[in-house]
């Protein structure tokens, strides 16, 4: 029987030290996300038409980043759907009601769940979704449950991205799929940052996946170069609304176009657990 939603999670995840600064962060981010529009504005300015209106997130995701995720998921009314790392869950409740899956949000963020679960009771049927503070290496969920998993711009964010794809395979059910966002660096031009060395399909392949399709986001670097120069017009407004998160955000519209040259692949993965285990 699936589990009734809780719009309060129960268990706080066991954090290492760098994972509870990590939350730390982004506690004070969704804050500020929750209350203030200033952001979201700006993203509709960035990304025109391809803008994914009545989806609260804030990440590179698109309309056809949605698009593709519900296409590669394959979910149906009876599939249970989890998106990791959902921060205030826009993506993951989007495909949840296209689909009519069973959804369940996992962020380290207590208080991008909380938001999460709020938005879900006006967007979802009751008893459609569930959202818990877990991390994306130790999601806390049963082993091969899980119909369909979808992570927008948090995947590569755990400290581990074996161990990420790994507990990706323990936690889905053979045969089903998964899709992912991540970028990649290709060519001879030195790496900007040594996370950018890392190359998807042979970690994919290490974890007992199949990568079954890759699509190529060429739209991206423009519509983040664009979201950058939004951000430092507005640095005033950020810094003073925003504190800390506001400062952030300067700091990576400053640095950001250093990454987004040529060499830069966005990404869009889907990935399988194979119907016999090999
Ligand atoms: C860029 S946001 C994307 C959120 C959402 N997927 C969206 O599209 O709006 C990344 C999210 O990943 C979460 N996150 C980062 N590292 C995590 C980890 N190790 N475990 C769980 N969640 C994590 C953050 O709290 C944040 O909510």
């Amino acid at each position: 029987m699936l589990p009734a939603s809780s719009p309060v999670p129960a268990a706080q995840p066991v954090l290492d030290a760098k994972e509870s600064a990590k939350q730390v962060m982004f506690d004070q981010m969704w804050t500020r996300l929750r209350a203030d529009p200033l952001l979201e504005e700006l993203n509709v300015q960035a990304y025109g038409a391809d803008y994914p209106y009545d989806v609260q997130f804030f990440s590179s995701c698109t309309r056809t980043t949605l698009d593709l995720t519900l296409a590669g998921l394959q979910v149906t009314p009876s599939s249970v759907l989890i998106d990791l790392g959902c921060g205030m869950g826009g993506p993951g409740q989007w495909i949840a009601r296209e689909s009519g899956a069973y959804l369940v949000g996992i962020d380290l963020s207590q208080v991008a769940v909380e938001a999460a679960a709020a938005a879900a009771t006006s967007y979802l049927q009751p008893g459609q979704f569930d959202y818990r503070c877990a991390t994306i290496t130790a999601t806390g969920h049963p082993d091969s449950s899980a119909d369909g998993l979808m992570s927008i711009d948090a995947l590569p964010m755990a400290a581990d991205r074996a161990a990420a794809l790994k507990e990706v395979r323990r936690i889905l059910r053979p045969g089903a799929r998964a899709v992912f966002t991540c970028a990649e660096w290709h060519g001879d031009a030195p790496l900007p940052h040594p996370r950018m060395a890392t190359k998807w399909a042979p970690l994919i392949a290490e974890a007992g996946l199949l990568l079954v399709d890759q699509f190529i986001d060429n739209g991206k670097q423009a519509r983040q170069l664009r979201k950058y120069e939004l951000w430092l017009e507005h640095q005033t407004e950020l810094e003073q609304r925003f504190g800390p998160t506001g400062r952030s955000l300067i700091e990576e519209a400053r640095m950001g176009p250093g990454l987004l040259t040529p060499n830069y692949r966005a990404l869009l993965l889907t990935v399988q657990r194979p119907d016999i285990d090999q």
